[in-house]
């Protein structure tokens, strides 16, 4: 029954901003996509990618295939220095494309080789190819760049991206932050694979995501080379620096496992961290095999995250976790991060599913049964902010990590379990994974898949807990 930090203690804060946030956004948006509305002839890739809570984050006509970042990092300025090379394919004819970066200077974009023109409209960087892409082909765009990222501050007032430590950085994307620290189609829709080569003062660690291939040191840095060859989105990126411990073991099921933790964090993260392995196995178990082929935590002592983040292959702590964390970011490995979002008003999907794992791993392991976690956050009134909305369309950017997507997204599991039973329960859970796997899934097919492995009619059921207004009746 726990939820522990990861949601932003600034909520009750940000409420106050919510009439500035949709009286704004929303216009200056309708602004940019009017103008980029596309027609069959149009050869101008849209600046969004159609998401109603994030409407410019992602972008239209092309899908990144590959990510290849090189980056300096010196901890003491704070200066970022950057390459990225994105391999890319067209879905449409285009001469005009943009990619997501928001602050850093660009000193230099090239499509194919070629110079291109680029200028900057907010988030935008609006690049103008020098010969019109195929629909089709594959291109290739270098962005340099440089300068000191900043984090975004998000509608729910909490902040992500690029948020500097005292010796590093604590590097989580959720939701937007990715564009702070490389040009990127920045919304989950769009997954690719990474390579991250990060350079950072000898003495420091770089941590990413996948496998390290290499770390070297000369005259003073040291550059470590990340690979993640399965499909991230981009907000599960990270290139998190600092003063590290490191430790790398490959567990019985074959997996590489590399932690790092900032050595304050370390008394309190060990015990939790010896858990990873069986914490996998027994997620495995119940959630179909691990869907990637590396594992690990970056602990960080970053007081002003505020939050955890489920960053592919490698969950991110801003101070040591607890087992329930731990459990929670790793069953996002499965859910969230192999079966993506296509919008981000799907958020159960991520959150309720998490969440629903602590339950389980509780009940599995000695705690409180699911059954008596659910009812305890069902008796609480119909006053309580547990209800303030339904966590199948949380309505905007800004309660996508609050309580009702954590926890009624997870009574929802618990719904659908009493309602099919333990056996199909959980053949649907691990159909989910296997089936979308590497991939996307919506509510829609969540419903369906589990009305066909059930054979029963589960709408009324999912309406009631998912998108019915106030409490549920009954339980
Ligand atoms: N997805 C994270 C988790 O629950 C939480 C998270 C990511 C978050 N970004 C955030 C919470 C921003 C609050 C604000 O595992
Ligand atoms: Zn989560």
């Amino acid at each position: 029954m726990t939820r522990p930090r990861r949601q932003p203690v600034r909520r009750r804060t940000a409420v106050l901003r919510r009439e500035t946030v949709l009286a704004t956004v929303p216009l200056a948006v309708a602004a940019l996509i009017g103008a980029a509305g596309p027609t069959a002839a149009d050869t101008t890739g849209a600046p969004g990618a159609g998401d109603r809570y994030f409407p410019l984050s992602g972008n239209g006509g092309y899908h990144v295939r590959h990510y290849d970042l090189t980056l300096g990092y010196d901890t003491s300025s704070r200066h970022l220095d950057g390459t990225a090379v994105l391999t890319a394919a067209a879905t449409q004819n285009l001469s005009r494309f943009d990619l997501d970066l928001k602050g850093l200077k660009v000193t230099g974009v090239s499509v194919d080789g070629a110079p291109a023109a680029f200028r900057r409209v907010g988030q935008e960087l609006v690049v103008t190819s020098h010969h019109t892409l195929r629909k089709g082909r594959d291109f290739r765009v270098t962005v340099a760049y440089n300068g000191t990222p900043k984090p975004v501050t998000d509608p729910d007032g909490s902040t992500d991206g690029w948020i500097p430590t005292d010796d590093g950085a604590f590097v989580a994307g959720e939701p937007q932050g990715a564009m702070t620290w490389f040009p990127a189609n920045n919304h989950p829709k769009d997954k690719a694979s990474y390579d991250i080569t990060l350079t950072v003062p000898e003495g420091r660690t770089a941590v990413a995501n996948g496998v390290l291939l290499g770390q070297r040191t000369a005259h003073g840095r040291t550059t470590f080379r990340w690979r993640e060859t399965q499909p991230m989105a981009s907000y599960l990126a990270t290139a998190t620096v600092g003063k590290f411990k490191v430790e790398q073991y490959t567990t019985h099921d074959g997996l590489k496992v590399y932690n790092a933790v900032d050595p304050r964090e370390a008394g309190a993260a060990a015990p939790v961290l010896k858990q990873l392995p069986s914490v996998l196995a027994w997620e495995s178990k119940l959630f179909g095999p691990y869907p990637f082929r590396s594992a690990g935590s970056i602990v960080d002592h970053a007081p002003d995250a505020g939050y955890a983040l489920e960053t592919q292959t490698r969950p991110l702590y801003d101070s040591a976790p607890d087992l329930s964390t731990l459990v929670h970011e790793n069953a996002h490995q499965w859910f969230g991060d192999s079966v993506s979002l296509t919008s981000w008003k799907d958020i159960w999907l991520n959150e309720g599913f998490a969440s629903y794992a602590e339950w389980l791993y509780a009940e599995q392991h000695g705690g409180d049964s699911a059954q008596t976690t659910f009812a305890a956050y069902y008796a609480r009134p119909a006053s309580d902010h547990l209800w303030a909305f339904p966590p199948g369309d949380p309505g905007s950017g800004q309660n996508i990590f609050d309580t009702p997507v954590y926890v009624r997204g997870a009574m929802t599991l618990h719904e659908l379990r009493k309602a099919v039973g333990d056996r199909d329960f959980f053949r649907i859970l691990r159909a989910w994974a296997a089936d979308h796997r590497g991939d996307h899934g919506t509510t829609a097919q969540f419903v369906r898949l589990a009305e066909r492995m059930s054979g029963k009619r589960l709408d009324g059921l999912f309406h009631t807990w998912l998108y019915a207004k106030g409490k549920p009746d009954r339980a």
